[in-house]
């Protein structure tokens, strides 16, 4: 396993390798089972992985986030040595942003609902990293989690404008034995914290269960009353899969989208409930 942190450490080690398909998960380190499943499906669909490790300071909205967030890199290189990943990319800030060409592109509705509501620049800051990510890399497949739905829309969309050669796959959430869906901040809930966190899935579940086109305003306000049972709400939306409208067609697939915190801890998650 190759680990490189400069841009031509970068190009010589992807030229030797320009025969082959490759395979492209970004990460922000501190991984787990979820960033583990998204590796895999890599190593299955490409001859040659590559993962990025890199916090990415453009995507936090808030500073006090970006100073907690956890890293653990020497740890991360001893779990991809061991998933036999072919090439790591730890880039710092200036190695990638000093010659930054930005991208424009319209994400309409994709970018001003749910996440893009609560966490303003976030998507801006996601799409800027991984068009420079894209750019450098070339990959033929990326792969992200379900449980970053939005993002990945975003993400689907910046590759249908400007990459079209990169086929973006979306891999499932990878959950706790309880539910939780698998994220690097579960690490700093409390044990407590961490027990309450289990039931978000289950409000989830019940919604998925009790879903029918004609109750869904019902279902949000029922399932926020449930959320706040545990926990600090932010919303919970019933919304079409592939456009994040709500306008109701009665006929496309629905998914519900949470964000709520415990314990300072903010948390999101989402599920399919129709298709
Ligand atoms: O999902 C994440 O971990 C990040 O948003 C990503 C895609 C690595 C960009 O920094």
């Amino acid at each position: 396993m190759q680990v490189v942190k400069q841009l031509q450490e970068l190009n010589e080690a992807l030229s030797t390798e320009s025969n082959k398909s490759i395979g492209f998960v970004p990460t922000m380190g501190f991984l787990h089972h979820g960033h583990l499943s998204l590796i895999n499906a890599s190593k299955k669909k490409a001859d040659f992985t590559v993962v990025s490790i890199f916090v990415n300071p453009t995507q936090f909205n808030n500073p006090t986030d970006l100073e907690n967030y956890p890293v653990s890199l020497k740890e991360d290189l001893m779990t991809l040595e061991k998933q036999e990943v072919d090439l790591v990319f730890c880039p710092d800030y200036n190695t990638l942003y000093t010659n930054e060409k930005p991208v424009d592109i319209t994400l309409g509705k994709l970018d001003s609902v749910l996440e893009a509501r609560k966490r303003k620049g976030h998507f801006q800051g996601v799409i800027r990293v991984v068009n420079i990510f894209f750019k450098l890399i070339n990959p033929n497949y990326a792969f992200f989690g379900e449980k970053d739905y939005q993002q990945y829309l975003i993400i689907a969309e910046l590759a249908r404008v400007c990459f079209p050669q990169i086929e973006i796959i979306m891999c499932p959430t990878q959950r706790e034995q309880v539910g939780l869906a698998m994220s690097s901040r579960n690490s700093r809930l409390s044990t407590k914290d961490f027990e309450k966190a289990n039931e978000i899935y289950r409000v989830l579940k019940y919604c998925k269960e009790n879903f029918d086109f004609s109750n869904r305003e019902e279902l949000e306000k029922t399932c926020l009353k449930k959320l706040a049972e545990f926990s600090e709400p932010e919303y919970f939306e019933i919304r079409h899969s592939d456009d994040l409208l709500n306008n109701g067609d009665k006929l496309k697939s629905w998914r519900a989208f949470t964000a709520t915190n415990l314990g300072g801890i903010r948390l999101i998650d989402n599920i399919a409930l129709n298709q």
